[in-house]
Parts: structure tokens; C-alpha cells; sequence
């Protein structure tokens, strides 16, 4: 069965595209390298010996798109490309539309032309307006920031489609905290610039690159002040894609799933734990909170482990770990050559 990936160079599409392979998958790779390049690709080749059939090419180019659809035969989309920071989406809100809206506008409008009616959606636990405490599917929705309306907008847009044609099958999954790495340390998260996120802020502070971390927000109604998140091993989270996949393969409908663990840790937690796990100290200092962060945001995973017989199997130590050991070989991300270790 032939699979497209769209966005499948990046950090979670790499992972993903490497579990889709191993399950035994034939997969097609568009990328436009807005935050990834070709070597992650490359690393795929190196593990698994397969390879995997790549287009340079933009969602918003409406023609590149229809090429690879007259070109394969595919039979179901794993829809991961999208720009996904918080901070510049409220700082460029319509690249943050036109971009993640118009893009799956044209993808999908593609996929009805050549009658290929089955996708998996990426979307995000900020699509939920409630982040307090464990959140199942049917919490309330309503992003705070415009990144997460995008990808709100598009779960409208999905379901609007499967009721204007029964015969799409849509499985929509709302990541929480993806981290870590694959196992060989051959890929990871590569962040362009300052990174936005705490764990890759965290393993370039235990690598030097960066000098302190600043921790947004000591005085949550957390029991030592800080946020607390669902952190979710990217490997878990790919294989999610490949339960979500198998679904949509065998139904119909549109159904939106939770891939957390169930489990939150705060900030101070993973500081700790990947201090025992790297040997690092890791300097910090405690700052004014970040605007449109929660106090308190996990999951309730207990539809998708239900309905996907799925659920997340690595710990916060595996995570730290993972994430540590592709940090170190790879200190400056894929731009550098490997260090061996
Ligand atoms: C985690 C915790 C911060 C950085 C974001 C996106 C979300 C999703 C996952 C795409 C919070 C604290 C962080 C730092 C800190 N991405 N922190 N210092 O904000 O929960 O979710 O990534 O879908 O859409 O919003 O993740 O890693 O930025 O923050 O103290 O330098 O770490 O306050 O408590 P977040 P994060």
C-alpha cells in the first residue's frame, strides 16, 4: 500500500516515515523544507535499506501537488506539513492561515479529484480551549492562539468534507508533547535558531550551545510552582500514525484521538530527570510566565488505546535519554557531520 507524507522530512514525519517503512508500508515523501531538509531521508536509507520516493515540492502549489497524484497510485495521506510555533504564528498570523489552511485546502481538494478518500491529520492539544487537568476527545474546543485555530479551522473543514462524501475515512490526532528521538541517534528534533520548546532548549543547554534555560513561570498551582505537560515519546507517536493509518484503511468517518500519555511532568521533573540521565547540570533561572501558556495540559488517552489499540509505551527516562544521546551525536542537528560517541 502507498502512503503519502506530506512534511515527512520533518521531526515527527521522520520518525513516522521510518515506522511506516518498518511496518512494511511503500511511501512517497513531499516536503518543501520550510523547517527540515533531505537528510533525515537519508538516515531512513541508512537504517532501513529502503528508500523512499521524494518531492520538493509546496502545498500551495496546487499543480506540484496534482503531479504526484497523476504520478503514484496512492491510496492514503498522512497529513503532518504545517509551520506549528505558537510565538510566530500570533506574530504572523495570515502566513500561519495561508499556509496551513490553503495548503489542506488544495491537498485535499487533489485527494477528491483522484478519488483518494483516506488521511491521517496532525493536529494539536492546543485546539482545546480547557488545558487543566486529564482532557478527553470531547473537551471544549477553541485555541487561544493562531496556530492552533488553524488546525482547528481544518478538523472543521474534514468533517464538513465527510459529510458532504461518506466515503472519507479521517483519523485526527492531537499530539501533546512530542519529544525525544529514534533510538540509533541518527534522527531527532532539529531546531532552526533558539528552540521553542523545552526539551531541545534543555539538551543545548547540556551540550553548551545555549547558556541557561528560563523557566517561564515558577508560580503555577503546580505542587513546585512549574508547568506541567503530557510528554510523549515521537517513537509512540509514530506508531499512533500506524494504528490511525490501519483504521482509516478499514472504516469511514471522521474521529479526532488524544496521543499523550496520560501521565504530566513538570518542568522542574524533566530538568531532574535529564540531569540523571545525561550527567548535565542544567542552569536555570525562574522567569515571568509565557504568554498563552496553561498551568496544567495532559491527556486522557483512553479512546485511541479503545478504538486504535493504541498506546504510548516509553517512559520520561527513555524520553531524556533519546533525546540526549541524538544530541550529543548530532550537536549542531543535521548540519554537522556525525560525532562519534
Ligand atoms: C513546555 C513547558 C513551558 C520552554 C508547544 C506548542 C504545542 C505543541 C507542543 C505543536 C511549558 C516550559 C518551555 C522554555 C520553559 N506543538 N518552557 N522554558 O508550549 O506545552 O506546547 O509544543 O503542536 O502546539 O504550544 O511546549 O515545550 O514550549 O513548553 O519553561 O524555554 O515548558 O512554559 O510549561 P508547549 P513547550
Amino acid at each position: 500500500m502507498v502512503i503519502l507524507v506530506t512534511g515527512g522530512a520533518g521531526y515527527i514525519g521522520s520518525h513516522t516515515c521510518l515506522e511506516l517503512i518498518n511496518a512494511g508500508y511503500e511511501l512517497i515523501v513531499l516536503d518543501n523544507f520550510s523547517n527540515s531538509n533531505i537528510v533525515p531521508l537519508h538516515r531512513i536509507y541508512e537504517i532501513t535499506g529502503k528508500h523512499i520516493k521524494f518531492y520538493h515540492a509546496d502545498l500551495l502549489n496546487k499543480n506540484s501537488i496534482e503531479k504526484i497524484f497523476m504520478e503514484n497510485k496512492i491510496d492514503a495521506v498522512i497529513h503532518l506539513a504545517g509551520y506549528k510555533s505558537v510565538g510566530q504564528s500570533v506574530q504572523s498570523p495570515l502566513s500561519y492561515y495561508h499556509n496551513n489552511v490553503t495548503g489542506t485546502l488544495f491537498l485535499c481538494q487533489t485527494m477528491q479529484k483522484f478519488n483518494v478518500t483516506k488521511m491521517v491529520f496532525s493536529s494539536s492539544a492546543t485546539v482545546y480551549s480547557i488545558n487543566e487537568g486529564a482532557i478527553s476527545e470531547d473537551a471544549q474546543l477553541g485555541s487561544s492562539n493562531p496556530y492552533g485555530r488553524t488546525k482547528l479551522m481544518i478538523e472543521e473543514i474534514l468533517k464538513d468534507l465527510y459529510v458532504s462524501d461518506n466515503n472519507w475515512s479521517i483519523s485526527i490526532l492531537r499530539y501533546f508533547n512530542p519529544v525525544g528521538a529514534h533510538s540509533s541517534g541518527r534522527l531527532g528534533e532539529e531546531s532552526n535558531g533558539i528552540p521553542n520548546n523545552l526539551m531541545p532548549y534543555i539538551t543545548q543547554v547540556a551540550i553548551g550551545k545555549l547558556e541557561q534555560l528560563q523557566i517561564f513561570g515558577g508560580d503555577y498551582p503546580t505542587p513546585d510552582g512549574t508547568g506541567i505537560r503530557d510528554y510523549i515519546h515521537v517513537m509512540d507517536l509514530a506508531a499512533g500514525h500506524i494504528r490511525a493509518i490501519e483504521r482509516v484503511m478499514t472504516s469511514t468517518g471522521v474521529k479526532a484521538y488524544n496521543l499523550g500519555t496520560g501521565n504530566g511532568y513538570s518542568v522542574m521533573e524533566m530538568i531532574i530527570m535529564f540531569s540523571q540521565v545525561s550527567g548535565r547540570k542544567i542552569p536555570y533561572t525562574i522567569v515571568d510566565r509565557r504568554p498563552g501558556d496553561v498551568a496544567v495540559c495532559y491527556a486522557d488517552p483512553s479512546m485511541a488505546k479503545r478504538e486504535l489499540f493504541w498506546e504510548a509505551e516509553r517512559g520520561i527516562e527513555e524520553m531524556c535519554e533519546d533525546a540526549w544521546r541524538w544530541q550529543l551525536i548530532n550537536p549542531s542537528g543535521y548540519k554537522e557531520i556525525v560525532r562519534k560517541i
